[in-house]
């Protein structure tokens, strides 16, 4: 049975009708209307950020967990959990905007040509000019053949493959260059297995003798959870010519990978975030090109780096295996593939050349940043740290590499943290609390008037509210500090960041009880990842001489209070490295160089993964962390000394 949903939202005066049967998601219908209604936990019925209020009509709500008993008295239900069952009347409150990101200075990195690149040897695209002989009544070989023949003279290649589409258009082309072209050939498999395959895939053709210094773009590309990163490449320089990066459109349907996985199960939902991850990679594509005055089409190579989960979603790959015991993957070493299976709107032909995974939480984007971190070759022990929405960590050094995961959870990008909020506009990036008075000062990105809290801020503010005992070692407010910023709110005991007056949107700005819950566990996780790595292997921490962060995030930490909450080990501060985006620079590696691209291929099948779900000691190990900074705080004798500086009392 039909009927009939009308949505009214409040920047649009026109209600939007559509009809819909019975037992319909109220998400869906949503959908169908053409509105965006933001799922952060992927439809789980678990983040209660998909609420609508339904004005008049009947709908059943399968689950109201995250919703108070006032809230469902005044007609509120989740979106995601809720069917219609008549003719209804639904008000969409405002969504959560996410802001589209493209690169600022927080995310443009230096970027140096490898030394030494020569186009023509390292990376494997060619773009040749022929001058092909025209047939006549005395040759009448085919256009293909006399192509080939053009290109093997002089060349090393013996065969070459083209797509039905190319040969579609091969004769009208030949033609209108009168037999002048210029081919752009892959040569990949003659670098990389010289015996058995000698065939070079031809990419593109055009009429005429294009300038052989003119630039020949190609991409590197990661695909991160939270944030989608592009560089475009002149192939013949070797130069990053434009960077962009924006959020990856699939955060409306969960913030974290399980939460994809959840959404992805659902009917039409893999489609959904293969799409939306496509529309995100194919506007920054678009977005580049247009800075330096080229096109998407003439795109002919793309490397891409990302977790398991983006990947399989990027390709169409159910990834439910994913999240299931035994958690493997459908594939770790995707094969190269063309930019029009893929989806992606760059020259049709063009290689995608998706990099490989170890496991199903250790994917390419850790490969390709132990890659572009040098770790693989390191002398020393050297621990790689990807502080992301998930935490991946890699030990080892050029003998031997063994990684993990552990779910961090995405609370230091902000999610589960009631002020918490990403690193963009707006966001409280650094705290100091004055120990006397517990006054604090803090730095907004962009300036103006905070919005709410990003990562490298709650670590901060985690470190600050520690050290002058506004919070315990176990978490607690102090209710009793002599504040009026220190207060018992909605979720227990608070501490008043920025007061309403002060932020944009009015109203206090804080960190709670559970907020500092959420954050002991995330930080407590990657903790424990490392450590029972260490033991794994036998080594102590101290034994390890170099810690390499990477993920944009990490870039923006700050030691000190990262070491002070215990996030990081507390090892001298000239033994961090905070490297920034290294799966983005890992891709640049492979794109430019088919050696660094077998070179990640090696990495892959070096490392060992722990998994440490199957693992006891995790848990031992995680339990212990939850703490600031651990239970051991022999473990932090820099932390003991600052406390004592400060004469404030932590059981050791
Ligand atoms: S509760 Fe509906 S999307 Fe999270």
């Amino acid at each position: 049975m039909q009927h009939t949903i009308t949505f009214t939202q409040p920047d649009s005066p026109t209600p939007i009708v559509v009809q819909v049967p019975t037992n319909t998601l109220l998400a869906d219908a949503a959908h169908l209307a053409g509105i965006e209604i933001g799922q952060p936990c992927g439809g789980q019925g678990r983040c209660g950020r998909c609420a609508v209020q339904v004005l008049e009509g009947s709908v059943r709500r399968r689950s109201t967990l995250r919703l108070s008993t006032e809230a469902i008295e005044q007609g509120f239900a989740l979106a995601c959990q809720t069917v219609v069952e008549g003719d209804v009347s639904i008000y969409i409150p405002p969504q959560e905007k996410i802001e589209r990101k493209l690169t600022t200075d927080r995310v443009v990195a230096e970027v140096t040509v490898p030394e030494g690149y020569e186009y023509l040897n390292d990376q494997t695209v060619r773009r040749i000019q022929l001058e092909l002989t025209p047939p006549s009544m005395d040759d009448q070989t085919d256009d293909w053949s006399r192509l080939q023949t053009a290109f093997r003279l002089g060349q090393r290649f013996e065969h070459m493959t083209c797509s039905l589409s190319l040969l579609q258009r091969m004769g009208d082309i030949l033609r209108a260059g009168e037999w002048n072209v210029t081919a752009v050939v892959d040569v990949a498999n003659i670098l990389e297995d010289s015996e058995s395959n000698r065939s070079v895939r031809l990419i593109d053709l055009q009429p005429g003798l294009v300038d052989e210094y003119s630039p020949l773009w190609g991409t590197a590309i990661d695909i991160g959870t939270t944030t989608v990163s592009l560089w475009l490449v002149d192939l013949v320089t070797g130069q990053v010519r434009v960077q962009v990066a924006e959020y990856n459109g699939q955060i409306a349907r969960g913030e974290d990978v399980i939460s994809r996985i959840m959404y992805a199960s659902k009917s039409g939902g893999g489609d959904d975030l293969r799409q939306r991850v496509l529309a995100t990679i194919n506007h920054l594509a678009e977005t580049a090109c247009k800075r330096v005055n080229a096109k998407p089409e003439n795109i002919v190579k793309a490397t891409i780096a990302g977790n398991s989960t983006m990947m399989h979603l990027l390709l169409g790959i159910p990834a439910g295996s994913i999240r299931l015991s035994p958690f493997v993957t459908v594939v770790n070493h995707p094969p190269v593939l063309a930019a029009r299976d893929v989806g992606l709107n760059i020259n049709p032909e063009a290689s995608v050349d998706c990099l490989p995974g170890v496991a199903s939480y250790v994917g390419a984007d850790i490969t390709a940043g132990v890659l572009s971190s040098g770790l693989d070759v390191a002398e020393d022990i050297t621990l790689f740290l990807d502080v992301g929405t998930n935490g991946e960590i890699v030990l080892g050094n050029h003998d031997w590499l063994v990684t993990c995961a552990c779910s961090a959870g995405p609370a230091f990008e902000g999610a589960g943290v009631v002020n918490g909020m990403r690193a963009t506009q707006g966001a409280i990036e650094e705290v100091w609390i004055n120990g006397e008075t517990f006054e604090p000062t803090y730095r907004v990105i962009g300036g103006g008037k905070p919005k709410g809290i990003c990562g490298s801020g709650l670590i901060s503010l985690l470190s600050e509210t520690f050290l002058t005992g506004i919070l315990d070692k176990a978490g607690n407010v102090n209710l009793m500090a002599s504040s009026s910023r220190v207060r018992e709110g909605a979720h227990g005991g608070e501490y008043v960041v920025a007061w309403g007056a002060e932020a944009e949107s009015g109203e206090d700005i804080v960190i709670s009880r559970v907020d500092v819950d959420n954050l002991l566990r995330a930080k407590a996780a990657i903790y424990a990842g490392f450590t029972v790595l260490a033991d794994t292997v036998g080594i102590p921490l101290e034994s390890v001489s170099k810690v390499l962060v990477g993920g944009s995030f990490g870039k923006y930490i700050n030691v000190e209070k990262a070491v002070q909450i215990g996030l990081l080990p507390d090892l001298p501060w000239e033994q961090f490295d905070f490297l920034g985006n290294t799966s983005v620079k890992g891709a640049y590696s492979a794109l430019l160089d088919w050696r660094k691209r077998e070179q990640i291929t090696d990495i892959a099948k070096r490392m060992t993964y722990i998994e440490l779900s199957a693992d006891n000691s995790f848990y031992d190990a995680f339990t212990s962390a939850l703490f600031l900074p651990h239970t051991d705080l022999y473990k932090f004798p820099s932390v003991v000394a600052a406390l004592e500086e400060k004469s404030i009392h932590v059981d050791k």
